[in-house]
């Protein structure tokens, strides 16, 4: 059984991990809601967060530690959302434990969103030189992973 994890402030990542999870035919977890839940069942696991000033959301990095013997037993998947496109591989590497990043069979950049924001986070933005109000979900990216994720499944 596989199952997605995803944690979300402001909507976008939990878009995208709805959408893998219906193509997955996986089950969908919210990681603010996860950490009590065992993982015992799954043998495939994915984990996506966006970034946030240069980390994890804390959801989904409570529920990396609490979880942390598991998911190194699972098949894993991971996706990051972020505003810095052209980095987004390396962010990934710096977000997510080194322990999982070296294991991960499927690795994804999904897009980002700046839609949606209250008035401080609009600032923030705009002193990080992002185009505030714009939006870009990868779903080409999306199903792409869901495919690799299904090969490897079965490896
Ligand atoms: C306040 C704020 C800080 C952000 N910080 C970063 C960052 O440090 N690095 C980055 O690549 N993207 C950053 N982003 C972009 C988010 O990762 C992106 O907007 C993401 O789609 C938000 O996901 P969510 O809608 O699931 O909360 C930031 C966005 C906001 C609103």
């Amino acid at each position: 059984m596989q199952l997605v994890v995803y944690s979300s402030k402001h909507g976008s990542t939990k878009r995208c991990a709805e959408m893998l999870a219906e193509m997955l035919q996986a089950d969908l977890l919210n990681a603010a809601e996860g950490l009590e839940v065992s993982l015992d069942k799954y043998d495939v696991v994915v984990l996506g967060s966006p970034v946030y000033v240069g980390q994890l959301l804390k959801p989904m990095k409570r529920f990396l530690e609490e979880h942390r013997t598991a998911l190194q037993e699972k098949k894993l998947g991971l996706f990051v959302l972020c505003g810095f496109e052209e980095r987004a591989m390396e962010i990934m590497e710096q977000t997510f434990p080194k322990e999982l990043t070296s294991i991960a069979a499927c690795k994804g950049y999904f897009g980002y969103s700046y839609t949606n924001l209250p008035f401080f986070e609009r600032l923030l933005c705009r002193m990080i030189g992002a185009d505030v109000g714009t939006e870009k979900l990868l779903t080409e990216e999306i199903a792409a992973f869901a495919e690799k994720l299904k090969q490897e499944a079965v490896r």
